[in-house]
């Protein structure tokens, strides 16, 4: 497993919620995808264009196109938006010849919709910055999402590929913990998970405690 520093991202468009967790600095980067667009009022390049003015990492926004040409117009015209965008492309056949296409124009990509290791290998090879499986969706059918991160981590790091795993469709603190205990480059994380992350129910009791105990004695 290759060591780099880990890297939290957060999996969302909601600008108060990327702020708050900039604020405590969580946010290495941010992913977006169009159903976390859809969520959110105003329109996708405004949207995109607010997220980088907030966040110096990367951000990723996806194509909406699922042809060839159409995904490398689109491409150029969200790289356009900051030098911070990461565009996220689908892991198809014309995917992974706009990753290719794009990668030499040095534009920076993120694969999306990964859910194999064998997926993974061919976006690296296609030259991707990022790849990102989606565990939580392996999870759902019944299979190891975390199985999967392991297994390509092992194959990036056979073959020294520079892409970046992305640890997607994160559902629970769990798969974050395991993200790092693997090793994994990146975990991004629903807003709602990352505040899980910082809580426990004896911080909160200490923090009870003490107030009493100062309370007993200041009034
Ligand atoms: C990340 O890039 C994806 O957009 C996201 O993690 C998908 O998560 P979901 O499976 O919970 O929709």
């Amino acid at each position: 497993m290759r060591r780099r520093s880990v890297k939290f991202f957060i999996d969302t468009a909601n600008i108060d919620q990327i702020k708050d967790a900039n604020d405590m600095g969580m946010v290495d980067g941010v992913t977006t995808n169009p159903s976390l667009i859809a969520k959110e009022d105003g329109e996708f390049k405004q949207i995109i264009a607010q997220i980088c003015k907030i966040v110096e990492g990367p951000v990723s926004a996806e194509v909406i196109s699922l042809d060839y040409e159409g995904m490398i117009k689109e491409a150029i015209d969200l790289a356009g938006i900051a030098d911070n965008i990461a565009v996220k492309i689908p892991m198809t056949i014309p995917g992974l010849k706009a990753v290719k296409y794009l990668t030499a124009e040095g534009i920076k990509t993120n694969v999306t919709l990964v859910f194999s290791a064998l997926q993974a290998l061919m976006a690296a090879k296609a030259g991707a910055t990022f790849v990102s499986p989606f565990v939580g969706r392996l999870d759902d059918l019944a299979q190891e999402g975390m199985g999967l991160i392991e297994e390509i981590a092992q194959i990036y790091a056979n073959y020294d590929f520079d892409a970046q795993i992305i640890v997607a469709s994160v559902r629970s603190p769990l798969h974050v913990l395991d993200s790092a205990l693997l090793g994994a480059d990146i975990a991004t994380i629903p807003y709602d998970i990352l505040k899980k992350l910082a809580s426990h129910h004896m911080t909160d009791k200490g923090i009870d405690a003490f107030m009493a105990d100062w309370k007993k004695k200041n009034g």
